[in-house]
């Protein structure tokens, strides 16, 4: 494949499209609310009113508003349609041809849900067919891999990377151009590139949502990396609750290898690449870079001590770049725009822009694609519409690892730094919003069980303190607990942090120590008081 021939497809694409478009979201979201018979009755409808010169039905991945499902778009008016079902659909296409009202309810485009949101991870998701690697080129797909191959040298690739400032979205927020230019110095002649797919934070969709609805732009993103790095085989892991990403994957990288983007010679160059899918069982600690490296190589997924890092020694070994959905999904236009652009959005030492996805008690869930440093307050009471009958208590982010942040605090920045400061993380991007109906030392007992149940047992201070910590905060839900307790609770928190092997265990505390920190008054009434009289 040529770059005029790239853009030759790119172009017949472009010209090939009906006058009309109506696109049916597609994603796992709107398809459990029965999105898939609403796209059926769109395409018999057009069938059957022999409108296929005129009108197209295009399946296309996540509309964003996640919680109105099933969404429908009619472009090129961009008019959406919420909560869709299948009886609506001669209307919409009605409306589509601007024949009459839709008797589906429209969507207020004009909402900041909407208008706050700057998608560059989600630019083509809604828009492309993901299961179409046309469309994706018609929308610039591999124009970053073709810049990077063909016109820089690998130094030159990382070099972009690093100057745009991106840091990792799997959680950690490491810089990713310092862990690209890391695998790239070191010697070997067979290195790797694995994406972290495995998700499994509670709440947490965006990278689900990102290989559903734009799988092309992992594999650009990942194959980008491995000319930089000096790898030939790449591996995306992706936990088997993904089913439509998986299958999505397989097609696009099976596309991919058609249009000889993927595969021998890229671009006629000497550079090879290919990408296979590895599935996971869904433990969350197999997301741990080190269990998911054993558990690629077919061993129990279960997590080692670092150093040695998985760049000097990854995969059977090899040097490997491991890094997230979001943070692959990243790259494509990082190569296509230049680090500069990157750089000039977001804020000092968090660039670029950031995918939630926005759940719990709040109006209007789903995923949402803001630039770094936006404040909370926005995300949560613009953007989400605030809670529905009430005001809002906590906004947790980070999930099991991160913390729960007070309403008091909400005009804080959203960025790496700012929410560590507050005793939270920004995670992979789940965000739960808490009413004041919630209790927060539930909340701390919830995450506890979930670490409990997802240790994997190799280091005792997680396996039995995470154990002691749950009956802890069960003692104290049930009002059986006193001081004593609560101390003994502390202590178990700094011990399990200080004494843990891998970061399920050093950071299980923490929904624990920032619910305290915020809400101790919660625990202490919970507390049982020493009877008045008692042992004298
Ligand atoms: C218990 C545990 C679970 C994790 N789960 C994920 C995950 O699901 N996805 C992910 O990208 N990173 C996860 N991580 C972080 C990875 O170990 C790793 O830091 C990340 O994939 C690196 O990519 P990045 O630099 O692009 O963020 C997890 C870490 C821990 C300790
Ligand atoms: S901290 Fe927990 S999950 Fe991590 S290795 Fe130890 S027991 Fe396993």
């Amino acid at each position: 494949m040529e770059r005029a021939e790239l853009l030759a497809l790119a172009a017949r694409e472009k010209e090939g499209h009906r006058p009309c478009r109506i696109r049916c979201c597609m994603a796992a979201g709107c398809l459990s609310a029965n999105g898939g018979d609403v796209h059926k009755a769109l395409v018999k409808t057009v069938q059957t009113d022999g409108l296929k010169d005129e009108v197209e039905v295009t399946p296309v991945g996540c509309l964003s508003w996640c919680g109105a499902g099933p969404l429908v778009q009619v472009d090129p008016a961009g008019t959406m349609y919420r909560n869709v079902k299948p009886d609506d659909a001669a209307s919409i296409v009605r409306a589509a041809r601007a024949e009459g009202a839709a008797t589906a309810a429209e969507v207020d485009r004009k909402h900041p849900f909407f208008t706050r949101q700057l998608p560059i991870v989600l630019e083509n998701s809604g828009l492309i067919n993901p299961e179409r690697v046309e469309d994706y080129v018609a929308a610039e797909g591999y124009q970053g891999l073709f810049r990077a191959v063909l016109e820089l040298t690998p130094a030159e690739v990382v070099q972009e990377v690093t100057t745009s400032g991106l840091r990792g979205r799997g959680g950690a927020g490491y810089p990713t151009g310092l862990k690209w230019a890391t695998v790239a110095k070191m010697p070997g002649a067979s290195k790797y590139v694995v994406c972290n797919g495995d998700e499994g934070d509670p709440g947490a969709f965006m990278d689900r949502s990102v290989m559903e609805s734009d799988p092309h732009r992992v594999l650009e993103g990942m194959a980008i990396a491995g000319y930089a790095i000096g790898a030939a085989q790449g591996f995306v892991y992706v936990r088997a609750e993904y089913p439509l990403a998986v299958s999505r994957l397989r097609k696009a990288i099976d596309q991919a290898k058609k249009l000889g983007v993927l595969g021998t010679q890229i671009f006629g160059s000497p550079f090879d690449f290919r990408v296979d899918v590895r599935i996971g069982a869904g433990a969350f600690v197999c997301g741990e870079e080190t269990a998911l490296m054993a558990s690629i190589e077919g061993r129990r997924g279960t997590p080692r001590p670092r150093p040695p890092y998985p760049a000097e020694a990854g995969l059977w070994a090899a040097p490997t770049l491991i890094n997230n959905v979001e943070t692959f999904a990243n790259i494509s236009p990082i190569l296509r725009r230049g680090g500069a652009w990157y750089a000039s959005i977001g804020t000092e030492k968090s660039k670029g822009t950031k995918v939630f996805s926005l759940t719990g008690k709040v109006r209007n869930t789903g995923l949402i694609e803001v630039p770094m440093g936006t404040p909370m307050r926005t995300i949560v009471e613009e953007m989400g519409g605030g809670v529905p009958d009430g005001t809002v208590k906590a906004v947790q982010t980070g999930g099991p690892s991160g913390g729960c942040v007070p309403a008091d605090l909400l005009d804080t920045p959203v960025d790496y730094e700012s929410l560590v400061k507050l005793g939270s993380i920004m995670g992979s991007g789940g965000m739960i919003v808490m009413d004041q109906g919630t209790n927060m030392v539930e909340v701390a007992r919830f995450f506890m069980e979930f670490c409990m149940d997802e240790s994997c047992g190799k280091c005792t201070p997680c396996r039995a303190g995470t154990v002691q910590m749950y009956r802890l905060l069960t003692r104290i839900v049930n009002r059986q607990a006193t001081d004593a307790d609560l101390n003994q609770l502390i202590g178990l928190c700094n011990m399990v942090r200080e004494t843990s092997l891998c970061g399920l265990g050093q950071t299980a505390p923490n929904p624990v120590q920032s619910t305290l920190r915020y809400f101790e008054k919660e625990y202490r009434e919970l507390l049982r008081r020493p009877v008045a009289g008692a042992g004298g």
